[in-house]
């Protein structure tokens, strides 16, 4: 395999590249992101892969969740306390049942960037004289590429200065919240599930609060802990940030060398045996550290977020996407849809992960509730008959995307198909012995003026219905759960991981809610 360099990616062919009418300005856009600083610290991303391999080895749980489409005007203090709250709320409630770390991963500070199925689409535009006709505009490609008016749809490189600065004021206010109690385990009750109105889940949620505190005192009289266990042992609680690592010009401009000497890396991080392949391929620059013999190797961190993912569009194996991500140390995701065929994935790991480091990919699954059971079990007999050890994540989002009977201008998704979706991911890898170590969510917080939650998906304890889609609908990108429909996800999985605990069947909690 030839070098890789955090500039390789650029010999590639590339899917879902922007292209900028000015080519000078993208390229001194570019020399000033690469002066900024990171965002994110190469010892929180080795932090995040030792927890990532105990989430691949069945002893902690992965939440991630957040926006389809993170716009910069969620950059505000209440969404962005509304959407940590809502995935504070669901690792207690997971965590209650679990009894196993949670490792909280949000879409935030950066996901910014959106892949498309067509490149452009047709909109209705006023004309001179005031007569609505047709337009083909470029598609909406993401805050950090164009606007979502359809009077900016040309890529602006400034947009990507823009992006760099909504991450870093977002991941400030989320590391000011953390660091002032916000995750304090007095305080859930005060999140904003106060807007919550459904009583019974209303009821649920006091009782797991009550009984995790309950456990917090307890622990406290056991074992004489004092003052640093007032925050309930969650003032070390961590928030993981993520984005789809889709342009790659950005991602390279944070990518750094490492910067502490290797003496001081963990063993989880840094592969105990090192492959032939890494000490070969991941070095500085464009030089070998074999052909000089002296340069120590370099390793190589993308300090734009904590775990980054390569979309189910981009993951071609000889593509640009997959160059630039078997270089960096970071964990990474990858999107495994109905496309991929099980010897392709195989291949993917080998390239994506030559020293087999436990945890480092995980495999984010999004076949759809109808077709999971077509390719889940062949895509895990593929991986089981090799020595990678993977994090398997079910994303029960991307492969149930629906048009609204109501209004087809509207994308929606269904509760049940979403529910559907996650019970087989359980029960598949239970038949077949391996691990579902998580799950990946579109949802979020945001409340409007009321207090009322977003309408976007369709079912739930809430039962919203197909008519009710326009009272609240915001999204840009994909339908979200909202608040509500997130805690009903929240129960259920929390049931199933506590019934596999226990060895009892799972209950179904939304019966009612399925069609
Ligand atoms: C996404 O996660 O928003 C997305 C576009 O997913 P996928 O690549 O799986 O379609
Ligand atoms: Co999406």
């Amino acid at each position: 395999m030839s070098t890789w360099s955090p500039t390789s990616w650029r010999t590639k062919p590339i899917t879902q590249d922007v292209t900028y009418p000015d080519a000078a300005h993208h390229d001194r856009v570019l020399r000033k992101l690469r002066t900024l600083p990171p965002l994110v610290s190469e010892q929180e991303v080795d932090s995040l892969a030792e927890q990532m391999a105990e989430v691949a080895a069945g002893r902690a749980f992965l939440l991630q969740g957040g926006d389809c489409a993170e716009l910069f005007e969620y950059c505000s203090q209440t969404p962005i306390e509304h959407k940590l709250s809502l995935i504070l709320i669901m690792s207690l409630i997971l965590l209650n049942a679990a009894h196993i770390p949670i490792v909280r991963i949000m879409r935030i500070a950066g996901q910014y960037a959106k892949p498309r199925s067509k490149p452009t689409e047709i909109v209705d535009v006023a004309d001179a004289n005031g007569n609505m006709v047709k337009k083909e505009v470029m598609s909406y490609r993401g805050d950090n590429v164009n606007g979502y008016d359809i009077n900016d749809r040309t890529p602006d490189p400034d947009r990507l200065t823009a992006a760099y600065f909504h991450s870093s004021t977002t991941l400030g206010y989320i590391r000011t919240l953390l660091s002032s109690g916000f995750a304090d385990l007095h305080k859930p009750l005060e999140w904003s599930f106060s807007y919550v109105r459904n009583p019974e889940l209303l009821k649920q949620f006091t009782d797991v609060v009550e009984h995790l505190q309950d456990r917090l005192e307890f622990m406290k009289v056991a074992t004489g802990a004092a003052g640093g266990s007032e925050r309930g042992g969650t003032q070390t609680v961590n928030i993981f940030t993520s984005h789809e690592a889709l342009l790659l010009e950005y991602e390279e401009a944070f990518t750094r060398a490492e910067e502490h000497k290797p003496s001081n890396l963990t063993p989880a991080s840094r592969p105990t045996t090192p492959g032939p392949s890494r000490s070969a391929s991941i070095v500085r620059g464009e030089q070998s550290p074999a052909s000089s013999g002296i340069l120590p190797k370099k390793r190589f961190y993308n300090r734009s977020a904590h775990f980054v993912w390569i979309g189910d569009r981009t993951r071609q194996l000889d593509g640009a996407h997959i160059e630039y991500f078997r270089g960096i140390v970071n964990p990474i995701g990858v999107k495994v849809g109905p496309s991929m065929k099980p010897d392709e994935l195989v291949r993917m790991l080998d390239i994506l992960n030559p020293d087999r480091i436990p945890g480092k990919v995980t495999l984010i699954s999004r076949y759809g509730a109808a077709k999971i059971d077509d390719y889940l079990p062949t895509h895990i007999d593929a991986v089981k008959a090799t020595d990678h050890v993977v994090v398997w994540q079910c994303d029960p989002m991307h492969g149930n995307t629906k048009t609204s009977e109501a209004d087809s201008s509207l994308k929606t998704r269904h509760f049940s198909d979403i529910m559907h979706e996650i019970t087989r991911a359980f029960e598949i890898h239970r038949e077949k012995g391996t691990i579902l170590g998580g799950i990946h969510l579109e949802l979020t917080g945001e409340l409007n003026d009321e207090g009322y939650s977003v309408t976007e998906c369709i079912g739930g304890s809430m039962e919203l219905e197909d008519k009710d889609l326009n009272l609240n609908y915001r999204t840009h990108c994909d339908p979200r759960l909202n608040y509500e429909q997130s805690l009903d996800v929240a129960f259920q999985v929390s049931d199933y991981l506590s019934a596999a605990k226990k060895g009892r069947k799972p209950r179904d909690l939304f019966k009612a809610a399925r069609k």
